[in-house]
């Protein structure tokens, strides 16, 4: 018998962007969203319009070049979100409005202070005006998990009579356990007397761990859509992963009565891309995208592998979009077999302008690193990507670091700002610390750095570094990246481009605050 069909909705762009430091840009939420499209995702929430203007442009962006998967927005249940919303999405070939109200009594009477019957109301007025925008509405109770199940019924009934096509139920702040959460969504199938004419979905918070169960004893019960994002990012503890979902729901048929439309070669490529974009790497050890998730370290277990993968292997590494690295250029190599090869791995670059910028970088890098890989050239376009969509108040011109046994260390920055060429230098515990003291004594910014992180994108020492650098300030979180063979140019380039965000990014606000 044909399985029935569990939706995946991704909600990277969203709710993964409401974890501090993840703000994506537009180019970046393009190329996110063009991954999950050729991962075929059935549904990508892009962010929230109402938030900013370059929100709004980000997820219009995104509506416009989506073909394949159904492109949503989030919108609070007031009419200046929806219309926001639905003007941000309606271009999309299949576009979809989410608009969301709490329904905990803790949420109605502390954060909305109104009364149930005027949540009732609000949420089909919602509805109404989503309506006038697609036929696609989904409708959440946020923080489900802690409402009252006899006022859920009530104001999902209400919801679903005024058209809402999807209900969603959160588990907000991830206070639910995997048999009481399933337990939920039986009775609210059974209860709401109209249930039958929507696809009940689940999104559940990762804070006590258990996202990705309460999220599958769901499916168990009834659920047929699940929101999740790529490596867990989202708010807190984060959401439910997707490579999760969807390698349980794959691995184990036996138990599931439904599947994915999942291409899950596609995950790892996914995950990278996202850890690479928003700053947040993944934790060695962490199912299916972690490094460690197919490696065999202790000797029975290699032994038993090779006589037999199945003995220690419940999935194919190759069947998540785990490949070796893979020799693609060098220094020989050409134009035309530079952008075929972005081309095949998923990266489209649309001007001329940009192509022969990111070769000329990537001609550069090969002067400096003989084997180029994909990863490498991932990390270059990423570069790429950010030098052009932010708007570049300062810019790294050259650095000289010195480290010698007994010295102390010492860097010489010179950059320049809105045009201007400044210079300083600076001693420090160490080059990178140096670095950093040097581009502050020209910026001044008062920032607080939050975390620096360094990553080896391939094997080998000659392996390009890839630096993260968090900044605060003001209560404002950016990332910024860098990659280079030179660890201490990738800080750099890391910490000058977190000050650019700081420096052009508009405020925004969260749909939940
Ligand atoms: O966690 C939550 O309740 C949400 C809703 C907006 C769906 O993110
Ligand atoms: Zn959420």
């Amino acid at each position: 018998m044909a399985k029935e069909k569990l939706i995946i909705f991704d909600t990277t762009m969203r709710d993964g962007e409401q974890s501090p430091g993840a703000s994506m840009t537009r180019e970046e939420k393009i190329r996110i969203a063009r991954q999950l499209e050729r991962m075929r995702v059935d549904v990508i929430e892009a962010g929230f319009p109402a938030a900013s203007d370059g929100d709004f442009e980000a997820v219009q962006a995104v509506a416009r070049i989506v073909k394949d998967s159904t492109v949503c927005g989030l919108a609070r249940a007031n009419e200046r979100d929806i219309r926001r919303c639905g003007e941000a999405v309606r271009v999309a070939s299949s576009p979809r409005v989410h608009t969301f109200i709490a329904t905990s009594p803790i949420h109605m009477e502390k954060k909305l202070r109104m009364e149930p019957s005027q949540v009732i109301e609000q949420a089909v007025r919602a509805v109404n005006w989503a309506r006038e925008y697609t036929d696609n509405v989904e409708f959440s109770p946020e923080d489900a998990g802690r409402s009252d199940i006899d006022f859920l019924c009530r104001i999902l009934e209400r919801v679903i009579k005024a058209g809402a096509t999807t209900i969603n139920i959160p588990d907000t702040v991830g206070y639910t356990l995997p048999d009481a959460f399933g337990g939920l969504i039986r009775a609210l199938r059974e209860r709401v007397p109209n249930s039958d004419k929507v696809v009940w979905s689940v999104h559940c918070h990762n804070d006590l761990g258990l996202a990705v169960a309460n999220s599958l004893s769901a499916v168990l019960n009834g659920a047929r859509q699940v929101e999740c994002t790529i490596n867990g990012l989202g708010e807190r503890a984060g959401n439910a992963a997707l490579e999760e979902i969807v390698m349980a729901v794959r691995t184990r048929q036996d138990v599931f009565p439904c599947d994915t439309n999942i291409d899950t070669t596609q995950i790892v490529p996914a995950s990278r891309l996202v850890a690479g974009i928003t700053g947040f790497p993944v934790q060695p050890n962490k199912a299916i995208v972690g490094a460690n998730a197919f490696a065999h370290e202790a000797g029975i277990h290699q032994d038993g592998v090779l006589k037999s993968r199945d003995t220690y292997e419940i999935m194919r590494a190759q069947d998540v979009g785990w490949i070796a690295n893979r020799l693609v250029l060098g220094k020989h190599s050409g134009r035309n077999a530079f952008k075929s090869r972005l081309q095949e791995i998923g990266i489209v670059i649309e001007s001329e302008e940009a192509l022969n910028a990111a070769f000329k970088r990537f001609k550069d890098l090969a002067d400096k690193k003989h084997e180029i890989f994909d990863e490498d050239l991932q990390a270059l376009v990423t570069e790429e990507n950010i030098e052009h969509a932010v708007n570049e108040h300062f810019r790294l011109v050259s650095l000289t670091a010195h480290s010698e046994t007994g010295e102390s260390p010492y860097a010489r920055v010179v950059m320049t700002e809105d045009g201007t060429e400044r210079q300083s230098e600076a001693q420090g515990s160490g080059p990178v610390d140096a670095s950093f003291k040097a581009i502050e004594n020209v910026v001044k910014s008062g920032t607080e750095l939050l975390l620096y992180s360094v990553n080896a994108i391939t094997a080998g020492t000659d392996a390009q570094g890839e630096v993260t650098v968090r900044l605060s300030k003001g209560g404002r979180i950016v990332n910024g990246q860098g990659a280079d063979t030179d660890i201490v140019v990738a800080s750099a380039k890391a910490y000058i481009n977190a000050l650019n965000k700081l420096h052009s990014r508009l405020e925004r606000l969260n749909p939940q605050v």
